[in-house]
């Protein structure tokens, strides 16, 4: 399986995802900061991965603390969460993970006998569930979605949204790599992905990885291919869905879904739980990431704009909901209209 993050003995050790495909290093982080680092600069990316990689970097944190009570360990671990919580705005996996820490933090400190080190046992169980969690959740939406795709064809998708944005198998990879196993025989196109190039370093890297027949286009191809009949399906992950079901994810999402709809290809959306938020209502509440202006004016250190143009760098858009064909989770595929089946699901899942 492709490594892309795991708890060790030293500390949490990342592929460093900034030097694929060319390179495939790791990087060490020992510190809860070093973590937060490694997500700010995309070593790890993809909203599961960023995720747990806060867990983690939680637990590290805890276990680095020198705080010898409770409320002290109680202080460092929220300026820890602070500090991760800072790394990058859209994913909701993030701040889940932190919550869900958080929570758990509670739990371990009003358990009769708590001290600092049972809490920093049970961080680190709880961080290390979380990242076992998401490989099951992936593999489950992968059941749930094989299915939709066609048993032969073209399925096209955008950024990576695969073993390398997750703790392992992926969403949307996910759900391609399922159907291949069950037998499709499917073709992925994955646009390149400006200006960070996650589909043609990441996922084109990937797929070759396991063999997964992969052809990279430029992002503005997508309509021509479209209207030559050589993609049957699209399929993407999420960063956040609203509780009417629109999606953040990568920008250049929305450009694909517009042209999907026009040529009358269903458009999917596969996406763990933990990336459904049901208390921002739509997708104008999802704060876009700004990224730094030198992704756009750079590219492997060579300047491509002339000095002092403006520049835009938003990492991601909303795609209405009304431009998606399902919705495919670890609790089974969503149909519109989102605001109910989403919120149907939810209350399913708490009886
Ligand atoms: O900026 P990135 O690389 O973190 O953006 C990643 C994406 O947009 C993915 O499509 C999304 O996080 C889903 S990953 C399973």
């Amino acid at each position: 399986m492709i490594p892309t993050l795991e708890w060790t003995s030293e500390g949490v050790r990342f592929l460093d995802q900034t030097r694929l495909p060319l390179e495939e290093t790791y990087v060490l982080a020992t510190t809860y900061q070093q973590v937060a680092d490694v997500i700010v600069t995309m070593v790890v990316r993809g909203a599961p991965a960023i995720g747990v990689s806060a867990a983690m970097g939680l637990a590290l944190g805890a276990k680095n603390s020198p705080a010898t009570t409770t409320p002290a360990l109680a202080a460092d671990f929220d300026i820890m969460a602070r500090t991760l919580a800072a790394t990058r705005p859209t994913a909701v996996n993030l701040f889940w993970a932190i919550e869900r820490m958080k929570q758990r933090f509670s739990a371990l400190a009003s358990a009769p006998g708590a001290t600092p080190a049972t809490l920093r046992i049970g961080l680190i169980e709880e961080a290390q569930r979380m990242y076992d969690e998401d490989i099951a959740a992936c593999r489950t939406m992968g059941a749930h979605g094989a299915p939709l795709l066609p048993k032969q064809g073209g399925v096209l998708t955008h950024c990576n949204a695969g073993a390398l944005a997750t703790c392992g198998y992926g969403t949307a990879l996910g759900v391609i790599r399922s159907a291949v196993e069950q037998g499709s025989h499917l073709h992925v196109y994955a646009d390149e992905t400006r200006p960070f190039l996650q589909g043609a370093r990441l996922t084109a890297w990937e797929l070759m990885h396991d063999g997964i027949p992969t052809t990279v286009l430029c992002d503005n191809m997508a309509a021509s291919l479209m209207r030559q009949r050589k993609i049957q399906a699209v399929i993407v992950g999420a960063d956040r869905i609203a509780a009417n079901g629109d999606v953040a994810n990568k920008i250049g999402t929305y450009n694909v879904a517009i042209l999907a709809k026009e040529h009358g290809i269903p458009f999917y959306v596969a996406a763990p739980w933990s990336t459904i938020d049901l208390k921002t209502p739509t997708g104008d509440s999802i704060p876009i990431e700004q990224r730094p202006q030198i992704e756009v004016t750079h590219h492997a250190g060579k300047q491509l704009t002339p000095n002092g143009v403006g520049i835009e760098n938003p990492a991601f858009d909303v795609t209405p909901a009304k431009y998606v064909t399902a919705i495919i989770t670890e609790r089974g595929v969503l149909r519109a209209p989102y605001a109910d089946s989403l919120q149907e699901q939810e209350t399913a899942a708490a009886i």
